[in-house]
């Protein structure tokens, strides 16, 4: 693996190692000492759980960790972002943790032939890719249910502009799982092959073993959304969410949106959190592994 961009870039084998990888780092069987590794956080949108986890992984395998401030650098003199990571990998920097409102820039860059030595990662493009949360949900997902082939999941909410949608819907076909999506028309997006898309809550959380919730994305919507209706139809209450149903969200949550204060003090929601502290393990396998083969 020379890059992470997108989840349909990993084999199944890749994706089990990873999240091998990080139970072993969850367990403190595996211990990384990476001294000469350089990794660089170039988060060009708002983050709270991606950027800091990404920040303990680094600590956790012992890399040198740089915060870049888009705001307070040499972008703001007019240097262009291929001129910025040029000089970064000019410093030594290993690898390029990067956040961006664009949906390609990312895979753009890793093609980009001067930038040999870089590794880059994505922590979130846009509306069309998030493999590290992907990854961290689906690690989540196993450490409860072990063997995971056709277990039901239904996935509600703003499935249109999320990107962590679509980096799942990427990871648990290649896993085998029954995914629902459940959202209104409007905000369904490009249908994928092999889900099933529902409009009616009660169908699509019928048997369902998990539902994941998304958050509405304002700030990408362009089609008007109607939010009491939104809440009329998908938000999760505790009379509408099974007893038995594992309940996740990527954060951050919209409290009363997309679900019910209430659940979240129920045993269901005790996976959320869970789901944050997985993404520590789940980005130090991630991280490890590139170095690795860097060999630093
Ligand atoms: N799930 C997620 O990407 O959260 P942040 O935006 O807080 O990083």
């Amino acid at each position: 693996m020379k890059h992470l961009i997108n989840i349909k870039d990993l084999s199944m084998d890749e994706i089990n190692q990873i999240c091998a990888r990080a139970l072993d780092f969850e367990k403190g069987i595996r211990k990384s000492n990476h001294l000469n590794g350089h990794i660089v956080n170039m988060f060009f949108e708002p983050s709270t759980r991606t950027k800091i986890s990404f920040e303990m992984a680094i600590n956790k395998i012992n890399a040198h960790k740089y915060d870049f401030c888009a705001s307070n650098s040499s972008l703001n003199k007019g240097e262009d972002l291929y001129d910025t990571i040029n000089n970064l990998s000019a410093i030594g920097i290993n690898i390029v943790v990067l956040r961006h409102s664009d949906n390609d820039l990312i895979s753009n860059l890793a093609n980009e032939k001067y930038f040999q030595d870089i590794s880059f990662v994505n922590a979130g493009s846009g509306t069309s890719s998030h493999p590290t949360q992907a990854l961290l949900d689906y690690y989540t997902i196993k450490k409860q249910f072990l063997n995971t082939q056709d277990k039901i999941i239904t996935i509600v909410g703003d499935i249109k502009h999320s990107r962590v949608a679509k980096s799942n819907i990427e990871l648990l076909k290649k896993a085998k799982m029954k995914i629902r999506c459940l959202t209104s028309e409007n905000l369904m997006g490009e249908k994928v092959e092999g889900v099933e898309y529902y409009t009616d809550l009660k169908s699509a959380f019928e048997g369902a073993d998990i539902v994941m919730a998304l958050r509405i994305q304002k700030e990408r919507l362009q089609e008007h959304v109607d939010i009491n209706e939104y809440i009329h139809n998908f938000q999760i209450t505790k009379e509408n969410l099974p007893y038995a149903t594992f309940l996740m969200h990527p954060g951050p949550i919209n409290k009363d949106i997309e679900i019910q204060s209430e659940v979240l003090k129920t045993q269901n929601a005790r996976t959320i959190l869970n789901q944050a502290k997985n993404g520590v393990f789940v980005r130090m396998a991630v991280l490890d592994t590139l170095l690795a083969s860097m060999g630093v």
